[in-house]
């Protein structure tokens, strides 16, 4: 099967990385420039490296997964039986995309998005077919879970292809009905937002936070480390969108977490965020 990735960040990556590791799967892995996607396919290779290096997979297994990955634009995956876009999490971008892969591809190709809390039926409305979402989680290619999301007009026989594909990589699909931030964001981002607001009160440190729900709820990072890694930006844009689209207080995102966005400091990917992770 082949499979073209919009987008080679760390979700693109890592999902280009999920369907790599599959025997039968031939990988695309595309952004705005060859550059970017090829900057996607050497983190994917130096990621796996380091695998083998601790003895957690074999050179071999390592240059199988590499050299199923191809790099290009978006007008390279014409020839692609899926196509899943991970690009900026922004409507207007991914209409956009999707408008210009109808041009690009069969109609029997499938379109999916890895859309973290958007509305399908409005990415695919005046498309000549159905967007699907396909979402993965950070980081894709350890996390088991793929969100498969119909909108409401998402024919049934879509649905099922695209679990059996989730299902054919490893993962364990849920079968989930359009709605704000599906499931796992609409409780997992409040929880990270609730974490910003105990530590803007004082209550405890960033640390205390984290230890906290890891010793005391067996979670396996803390809220705060964790919307470091998903990125401070991403927690944001999702609280954004619960809120508006429920109209709810409760999930209103907090000053301090907007300010920090503000402020660039995002996580990870900007080197500092709830911790300091050295300056990129
Ligand atoms: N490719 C393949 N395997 C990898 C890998 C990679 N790039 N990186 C790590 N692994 C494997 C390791 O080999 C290891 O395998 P093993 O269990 O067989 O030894 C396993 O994954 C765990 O890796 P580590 O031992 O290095 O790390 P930890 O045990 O500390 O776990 C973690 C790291 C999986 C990130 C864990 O801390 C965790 O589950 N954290 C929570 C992550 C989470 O909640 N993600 C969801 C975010 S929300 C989201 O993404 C949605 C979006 O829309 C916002």
């Amino acid at each position: 099967m082949k499979v073209g990735i919009i987008g080679a960040g760390t979700m693109g990556s890592g999902i280009a990385q999920v369907f790599a590791s599959k025997e039968g799967y031939e990988v695309t892995l595309c952004d705005v420039s060859l550059e970017l996607a090829e900057k996607g396919k050497k983190n994917i290779a130096s990621g796996l490296e380091k695998l083998a290096a601790k003895g957690k997979t074999t050179p071999e297994a390592v240059a199988a997964i590499v050299g199923r990955i191809k790099t290009g634009l978006a007008e390279n995956v014409g020839g692609c039986d899926l196509v899943v876009e991970a690009a900026l999490e922004n409507l207007s971008v991914k209409k956009e995309l999707f408008g210009r892969l109808q041009t690009i591809c069969g109609k029997d190709t499938i379109f999916a998005s890895n859309t973290s809390s958007l509305s399908l039926s409005e990415l695919s409305r005046g498309l000549d077919r159905e967007v699907v979402g396909m979402h993965f989680f950070n980081p894709a290619p350890v996390m088991k879970l793929v969100e498969v999301i119909s909108g409401v007009n998402t024919p049934q026989a879509l649905i099922e292809k695209v679990e059996k594909i989730a299902k054919d990589v490893g993962k364990t699909p849920v079968l989930i009905k359009e709605a704000p931030g599906f499931v796992v964001n609409r409780m997992l981002i409040p929880l990270i937002n609730e974490g910003v607001a105990i530590y803007a009160e004082g209550v405890a440190s960033a640390e205390g936070i984290d230890t906290a729900m890891k010793l005391g709820a067996s979670h396996p990072m803390g809220p705060l480390e964790l919307g470091d890694l998903i990125g401070l930006d991403v927690c944001l844009a999702i609280m954004e969108i619960l809120y508006t689209e429920f109209g709810d207080p409760k999930y209103r995102p907090h000053p301090l977490l907007r300010k920090m966005v503000r402020g660039g400091l995002l996580g990870r990917k900007t080197g500092k965020g709830f911790y300091d992770y050295g300056r990129k």
